[in-house]
Formats: structure tokens, sequence, C-alpha cells
């Protein structure tokens, strides 16, 4: 379930972002600190964000996206770089896509992802639910044209040359139905130029495909004595503020998955418990509640008793 993240930009400019001041994603220039050398990182169409989908607006004229020559990407080698960020793929310029309000050229891919036994990977999240990886056994074959080649490229500035495939099989399968919201860049400079597309289906990979990706990578150059793995690159949920997001989909009208049955059984049989104990203990408060008040009765025309006879004693 890995979310992988496909940027495509009308401005390569904003792709710089290896020229500018150091940053990483915690510590000293963590990402808390990016808006200081990067002012747009403060700014108020941020990406990514925790997508609610109960505040989420469906648009049905979002059309499906169409990936136009990403299956026979020609003969020209792909690029595989590390640049101490993420590994990133260059595609060449016979791919682009249709379905957006231009076409689009695709210029790059790359991935975020978490560490080894922590929850969490992806940037995006959808109702505050992160997606750290896939737990099963079937491997996509389409993420070992990627995977195959780490090793060649461990270390930051490292890259190689792989031979070209079918990218379109990395995309989940259903690419009508997305999310859509203007954002930004989800690293420094943070430049809020990008219309986000984030697909409903998530792209699978096996665990141990994920574990390569874990545990294959450093951010630091080969000639660092000390080696900082590349991992948990991936930016906290940012704010709405004033946007909205749209969805090409009716929310509510889904088939589920097997994870959500199971999240939804056991979330409707913890509701049903919870309802049964609320209900346990209310009951409960109002007998007790009752035998106080009995008392009261019992103690107060007892008074009122004694008070009585008092009054008559005189
Ligand atoms: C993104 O911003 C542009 C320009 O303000 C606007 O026309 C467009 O409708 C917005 N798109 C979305 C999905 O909010």
């Amino acid at each position: 379930m890995l979310l992988t993240l496909i940027l495509l930009q009308g401005f390569s400019h904003a792709l710089a972002a290896n020229h500018g001041s150091h940053w990483t994603y915690k510590g000293l220039h963590g990402q808390a600190h990016w808006s200081d050398d990067y002012p747009d990182c403060r700014g108020q169409a941020q990406s990514p964000m925790d997508i609610q989908t109960k505040s989420v607006q469906h648009n049905p004229a979002l059309p499906p996206i169409e990936p136009q020559g990403y299956r026979s990407p020609g003969d020209g080698a792909f690029t595989l770089l590390n640049n101490g960020h993420t590994v990133e793929m260059s595609l060449p310029p016979s791919m682009f896509l249709r379905g957006l309000p231009q076409t689009y050229a695709a210029v790059q891919l790359h991935f975020h992802w978490g560490s080894r036994g922590q929850v969490g990977g992806s940037e995006h999240q959808v109702n505050g639910e992160t997606f750290p990886a896939e737990v099963g056994n079937v491997a996509n074959p389409a993420y070992d044209n990627i995977l195959d080649w780490l090793k060649n490229i461990q270390y930051a500035g490292q890259k190689v040359s792989i031979p070209p495939f079918d990218v379109h099989e990395l995309l989940p399968r259903q690419l009508g139905h997305y999310f859509r919201y203007n954002g930004s860049l989800t690293t420094p400079p943070c430049s809020q130029n990008v219309l986000w597309t984030i697909f409903r289906q998530r792209a699978r990979i096996s665990a141990s495909q994920l574990e390569r990706l874990q545990g294959g990578l450093y951010s630091t150059k080969v000639a660092n004595s000390l080696p900082v793995p590349l991992v948990d690159n991936y930016r906290a949920p940012q704010l709405l503020n004033q946007r909205v997001v749209f969805s090409s989909f009716p929310m509510g009208s889904s088939a589920y998955s097997a994870g959500e049955i199971v999240a939804i059984v056991f979330g409707t049989l913890f509701g049903c418990l919870s309802i049964f104990l609320t209900i346990h203990f209310v009951v409960k408060r109002i007998r007790m509640k009752r035998i106080r008040e009995q008392k009261d009765v019992v103690f107060k025309s007892s008074s009122s008793r004694a008070v009585s006879g008092n009054s008559q004693r005189p």
C-alpha cells in the first residue's frame, strides 16, 4: 500500500531543490525549520494533507487520468538517482498526461517511505490513515524494474542508467477515482504550484519489496564515514486552510477492500460494545440513584414524622 506519488510539474525550476541550502526531515534542518530558508514552506496551500473525506466535494466533471506513452517509453534509458532525499527516476518527454486542465509532460517520479517496523511512510493520509506498506507476499514485478538497481545508487549523488519499462504498471488499476486539490511540493522550496492527484486505489508491493526500499539507501555520500540510512522521507500533513479537496468519484459508493471490511466489522463490534457498556452503566447509575432517592424518601418521611411528632408534643 505504499502510496506512490508521481509528481507532474509544468515548472521545472521547482526541481532545482538540490541547489539550495541543506535540509533534512528531522533534526536541526528538519521540516519545522524549512521555512527559515524556504519561505514558501509556511504558505497557506502546502502539501501533503490528511484528506478528510467528509469534507471532500464530489466533482463529477473530473475525467479519468490518461497516461500517454507510459506503456512503451521508447528505447532511451531511464536515469535513476539517489539525490539524498529520495530515489528519483527521470522520465522521457514522450510520456505525458491527459485528463488534466492542460497537458502535462511527465518529468520524474520518486518515492516516499518510512522505516522498518514503523507505521507511516506515505505523505498524504486519508482520514488520518497513513500507508506504510502492503503486508503481503505478492510482489509487484513492475517495481522490481526500479528496486533491482538500488544497490547501484546506495549513496547520495549516485546515478544509474536503467532499461526503459512499462511505467503504467507502477500505477494503481483504477485511474478514474482520485482526489484533486491545489498544493505544493512536499520538499523545499515547497513551491505552491502543484495540482495534486491522489489516486484512491493504492499501488501494492510486497513486504520484502518495501524492505529493499527501506534498507537499501543512504542519504549521505559515499565518502562520508558515518552513513545515514535514507528512511522516513515524508513530510507531516499540512493545514487545509481555505482550500477545497475535490473527488472524481462520489464518496461512500465504494467497494470495500478486505482490510476495510475487517476494520468495519471490528469497528462496529467495538461500537456496539461501547453502546452496551454505556447503557449498562447508565442503567446502573439510574438504579443507584433510585435506591438513593428511596433512602432519601424514607429519611425525609421519617424526619417529617419526627417533626410532626414533635409538633404534636406540646
Ligand atoms: C486551483 O487553483 C486555480 C487557480 O486559482 C483554480 O482555477 C482551480 O479551480 C483550483 N483547482 C482546484 C482543484 O481547487
